[in-house]
């Protein structure tokens, strides 16, 4: 099926398109390319254009009729947003209200949706489950959290079904090296830490005096492939008929920040240099989300969901096929033709629960596709394979 990809030309877009290309489904990637490479687009057409863009939307969404959105486009960087709100307001708030009014006049099919852990803003308790209080403490988690709200009040008043993903922190690259994160500037603490290791310069760590064990900030890192692997899950379940929901894609297992570095080390075989700088507004001490089984992760989060609340994605057959890989044992499923059985009627079954085994990833995997992905040139890079051993993962 055709599967409109908005900001697919981005990061994780990238990769949805590819778990969505490995899935069966055709990706239409649809991106104003502020941010994103027409390189990564290679499982389906590329569309340039703004979300804002209600005419060009139209034209497309009527050219390739999906079946599906998967909502990737956004600004996304936290620091950028406590300083220009309004363009986050703008982009993320205004031109997604534009994108959801356009799906709904001419289409309404369902919506997956990027959402963030940054909706939460300061951890009330810990582990951090879907239930825990919103209250963001940035534009960025903020302007995610109103759109969550919009697409609650559509699927009310027009019954446009969504999941909205709030997920925690991306890292990694894809584990075949086609694609990996390709931001100027780079904010996101792995690179970032990769490329101090690669030129020999300082990372900087912003706060060291939060209340934690070793003071710095902790993040749950979510394998990027893991993430997208959850998307296609997500857009099968609601294309089956599943019902809208909110759901964390986490790890359940913070890391902090000098956790990072030291992992860093050990899989570059060097030491990193660190300087110790003050804290940045809008930064959460913690964001770990609810422990499930430590050694099952990300998309297993969604998969959990689905059994609690009594459903699994109607109409399809999944034949899982347990292919290792350098870093994570990857499912991959063959869905038969939509069924039109509504979801009220399925319980979890035995045979449900064989999908629910789901891609590992680990910190030191994370990090060594990273390396991998950054074409670092230590002297002590290897082939993944003794990256990986070296990882212990
Ligand atoms: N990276 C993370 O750790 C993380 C964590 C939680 C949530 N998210 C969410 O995941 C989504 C993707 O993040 P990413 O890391 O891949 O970011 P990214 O910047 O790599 O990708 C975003 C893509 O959207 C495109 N885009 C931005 N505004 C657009 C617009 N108005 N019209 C059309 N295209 C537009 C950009 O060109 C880019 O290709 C975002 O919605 C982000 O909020 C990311």
């Amino acid at each position: 099926m055709k599967i409109l990809v908005t900001g697919g030309a981005g990061y994780i877009g990238s990769q949805a398109c590819k778990a969505l290309a490995l899935h069966g489904h055709e990706p239409i990637v649809y991106d104003n390319l502020s941010h994103g490479h027409p390189s990564t687009v290679k499982w389906g057409p590329l569309e340039v254009g703004d979300i804002a863009d209600e005419t060009r939307l139209r034209t497309v969404i009527k050219q390739h009729r999906p079946a599906g959105i998967m909502h990737f486009a956004a600004y996304i960087d936290v620091g950028e947003s406590v300083k220009h709100p309004s363009l986050y307001y703008q982009n993320n708030i205004s031109g997604s209200v534009s994108l959801l009014k356009t799906i709904i006049d001419v289409a309404a099919v369902p919506v997956v949706f990027s959402s963030t852990a940054a909706v939460y803003g300061i951890p009330q308790s810990l582990p951090i489950s879907e239930n825990h209080p919103t209250d963001p403490i940035n534009p960025y988690g903020y302007s995610k959290l109103v759109i969550e709200r919009v697409l609650a009040d559509l699927d009310r008043a027009h019954g446009l079904r969504s999941i909205a993903l709030r997920y925690f922190n991306a890292a990694g690259a894809d584990p075949d090296g086609e694609i990996g994160k390709n931001h100027e500037p780079e904010t996101n603490l792995i690179p970032v830490v990769l490329k101090a290791a690669r030129q020999d310069s300082t990372v900087s760590i912003y706060g060291n005096d939060y209340d934690t064990p070793d003071g710095t900030c902790i993040r749950d890192y979510v394998h990027v492939v893991d993430i997208a692997d959850a998307h296609v899950r997500a857009i099968n379940y609601l294309l089956n008929g599943g019902t809208s929901c909110t759901l964390n894609l986490a790890n359940a297992c913070g890391y902090s920040v000098i956790e990072v570095i030291k992992t860093a080390e050990r899989v570059c075989r060097k030491s990193i240099k660190s300087k110790v700088a003050p804290r940045r507004i809008g930064d959460p001490p913690v964001a770990r989300s609810i422990r499930r089984n430590p050694r099952r992760c990300s998309s297993d989060a969604i998969n959990q969901r689905l059994i609690e609340e009594g459903l699994r994605p109607v109409g399809q057959v999944c034949t899982p096929r347990v292919t290792p890989t350098a870093s994570t044992t990857q499912i991959h499923c063959h869905s038969s033709p939509l069924s039109s059985v509504s979801r009220r009627h399925c319980q979890p079954t035995p045979a449900a629960s064989s999908l629910f085994q789901c891609p590992i990833s680990r910190m030191c995997s994370t990090v060594a596709m990273s390396v991998m992905w950054s074409s670092a040139s230590f002297s002590t890079t290897r082939s993944s394979r003794s990256l990986l051993r070296i990882c212990g993962a």
